[in-house]
């Protein structure tokens, strides 16, 4: 493939790191990583900026300082828990919807014109089994409630902006990580999980990903897959 430029949000740690070591560690790529706070991650094709999704003024700030054309933005950052939908606040909900679904939104909004001066043309957001309705339905564990509401806006997300974009040849879609052994998927450890299943390590989940994502043709846009190249139930 010729040289690829990737934007990847929310880079400081978990899937979002994983996918930058294993991005970066071909030369020819050039990785741009989002963190909340400043970040070195000392390779020389990895550029780091510093975004919130949860603020406009942050993603629009992160925005101006890039030069770049992107082909391939990576909408990774999210918060999540398990928690039950009837006992979360508002204020909870509303930072829930803040940061996974809105921000996303912002994102998308202030880094288009980017991408749409790259060649790839492609918007990947991560999104979780936990936003498939047809999994979620009587779901027995993972993370439920506020956090799989905003999972599923973002699988819609992804299909309006097929709808929007698919004219000007992008490639849009939602993809599924996977249960990974990050912070946030240590959370969903309990004993309600089937003896024997644990999560996966990132590396595995990262290399997963990017194997999608590179494949992803506009025949696959507005369509959610797994990390193993599945095709997820809505
Ligand atoms: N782990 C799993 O099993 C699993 C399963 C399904 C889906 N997912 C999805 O995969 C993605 C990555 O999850 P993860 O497990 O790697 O999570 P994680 O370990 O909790 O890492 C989350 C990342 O998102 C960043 N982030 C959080 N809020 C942000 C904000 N307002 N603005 C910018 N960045 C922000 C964090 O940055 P800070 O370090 O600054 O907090 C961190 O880099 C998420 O979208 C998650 O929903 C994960």
């Amino acid at each position: 493939m010729p040289s690829q430029t990737y934007l990847v949000i929310g880079a400081s740690r978990g899937i979002g790191y994983g996918l930058v070591e294993q991005l970066s560690g071909d030369s020819s790529n050039k990785v741009i990583a989002t963190v909340r706070k400043p970040f070195d991650f000392g390779k020389s094709n990895i550029e780091t900026l510093v975004l919130d999704q949860s603020s406009t003024s942050s993603v629009q700030a992160a925005a101006s300082k890039l030069s770049t054309p992107v082909d391939t933005l990576i909408l990774n950052a999210a918060i999540g828990l398990d928690e039950a939908l009837l006992s979360t606040t508002e204020d909870r909900l509303h930072e829930y919807m803040n940061t996974n679904i809105l921000g996303v939104q912002r994102v998308v909004n202030a880094f288009l014109p980017a991408l749409r001066k790259g060649t790839a043309k492609k918007i990947v957001i991560i999104t979780s089994y936990s936003g498939s309705n047809t999994a979620q339905r009587g779901a027995e564990f993972g993370f439920r409630g506020p956090y799989a509401v905003t999972k599923a806006a973002n699988n819609m997300q992804a299909v309006q902006l097929h709808n929007e974009l698919r004219g000007e040849g992008f490639v849009v879609a939602p993809v599924h990580p996977g249960w990974v052994a990050t912070d946030m998927g240590s959370l969903a450890i309990n004993d309600r999980v089937p003896e024997g299943v644990k999560p996966m390590p990132v590396e595995d989940s990262a290399a997963g990903l990017i194997k999608v994502i590179d494949g992803l043709t506009t025949e696959d846009s507005g369509k959610f897959w797994g990390f193993d190249g599945s095709s997820m139930a809505w």
